[in-house]
């Protein structure tokens, strides 16, 4: 017995293990419940009462000195391995830099925003909380008139009178206040956010985006806006995108009428964005009101002009193929990550 454990105390005291692992197999073969110590115990058991007292010790210190072995290793083997995490690794392959996206439609409105640009627009803006006069009253919506539910709006001061404030509703309320503080002409398309109550859908939402467009000045007709408005599609949706005007009312134009597009996803072929009519409605526009003209301080027997409006949702809707409006402003990175393209 005293031979064998001087064997495995030569042995234990030249252990020099490379890894955690060879650390963990010296501890089940010594110290492990299978293990030589607990088998040299089970020996000595049976060993005289003499041998008893001197194998005690010897086997005691013997299991000491495996103990303190393993602790002394663990300990400078765990250090070594925290070591080694901490190194810095430089053939690892690096963290991938996401680059952003530009959102479709800030992609759209710019676009638009160029094609007026080049016809000489210049963008103007207005404030999103606005009053009745320039959301409604200056635009020739007589109050109490039902076309003011037409749009469901957002009020945040209601007295049923001309000074209530609201989330406007229209850019149209830009027009207003860009005659009242200027002199004609004016060419100018003013972007913006606007707000209507709706229950949100694919279809619907309770804001969404309008790009609004004026044009007065001497002698401007309504071949003007045609020409205009045709002109934009052709740029924006390609050469041979058919347009057609149809009547329609508006509190501000007159006369009013609403312009549709040949569908450009199907060609006119039928489909389900037109409604299998192969047509679609893209704005509303008309030749100024000259109520509106006045009412915003503009001599209507000298000056006369057109204005349009549209949401860009609908001309993005056509443009990338998205069929559910609530994509633009949940944003979804995999939706938005379609969109990748040179940040400017
Ligand atoms: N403001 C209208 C709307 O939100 C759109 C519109 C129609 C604007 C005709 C115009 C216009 O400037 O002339 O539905």
């Amino acid at each position: 017995m005293q031979e064998q454990i001087d064997q495995y105390t030569a042995e234990i005291n030249a252990f020099t293990p490379a890894n955690a692992d060879e650390l963990e197999t010296f501890r089940i073969k010594f110290l492990g419940t299978k293990g030589i110590i607990k088998d040299l115990f089970e020996e000595f058991k049976t060993v005289g009462p003499e041998e008893k007292r001197t194998f005690g010790k010897v086997l005691n210190q013997f299991k000491q000195l495996a103990e303190a072995k393993y602790n002394e290793l663990k300990e400078s083997l765990g250090s070594e391995i925290e070591n080694t995490k901490s190194e810095i690794d430089l053939t690892l392959p690096g963290d991938g830099f996401a680059v952003g996206s530009r959102h479709p439609l800030s992609l759209i409105r710019t676009e638009i925003i160029d094609i007026f640009k080049r016809l000489g627009f210049v963008v103007a803006e207005g404030p999103e909380i606005e009053d009745d006069w320039h959301n409604f009253s200056a635009l020739n919506f007589p109050e109490e008139h039902p076309a003011r539910d037409m749009q469901d709006t957002f009020f945040i001061k209601k007295n049923h009178g001309t000074d209530d404030i609201a989330l406007r509703t229209h850019t149209s309320s830009v027009q207003v206040r860009m005659m009242e503080n200027g002199k004609p002409p004016f060419r100018a398309i003013m972007p913006g956010r606007v707000y209507r109550n709706e229950a949100i859908s694919a279809r619907a939402h309770c804001f969404f985006h309008q790009i609004e467009g004026l044009y007065i000045d001497e002698n401007v007709s309504f071949s003007d806006l045609k020409q205009t408005l045709y002109h934009f599609v052709q740029e924006l949706y390609g050469e041979g995108t058919q347009v057609r005007f149809r009547p329609s009312y508006f509190p501000f134009t007159e006369p009013s009428a609403e312009m549709d597009i040949s569908c450009t996803i199907c060609k006119g072929a039928g489909c389900n964005m037109c409604k299998y009519t192969g047509w679609v409605e893209i704005l509303g526009c008309g030749m100024v009101d000259p109520n509106v003209l006045t009412n915003c301080g503009i001599d209507n027997q000298k000056y006369t002009g057109f204005a349009f409006g549209m949401g860009i949702e609908r001309i993005a809707n056509l443009k990338y193929v998205i069929r559910d409006l609530r994509l633009f402003s949940e944003n979804d990175v995999r939706f938005l990550k379609q969109f990748q393209t040179e940040i400017i």
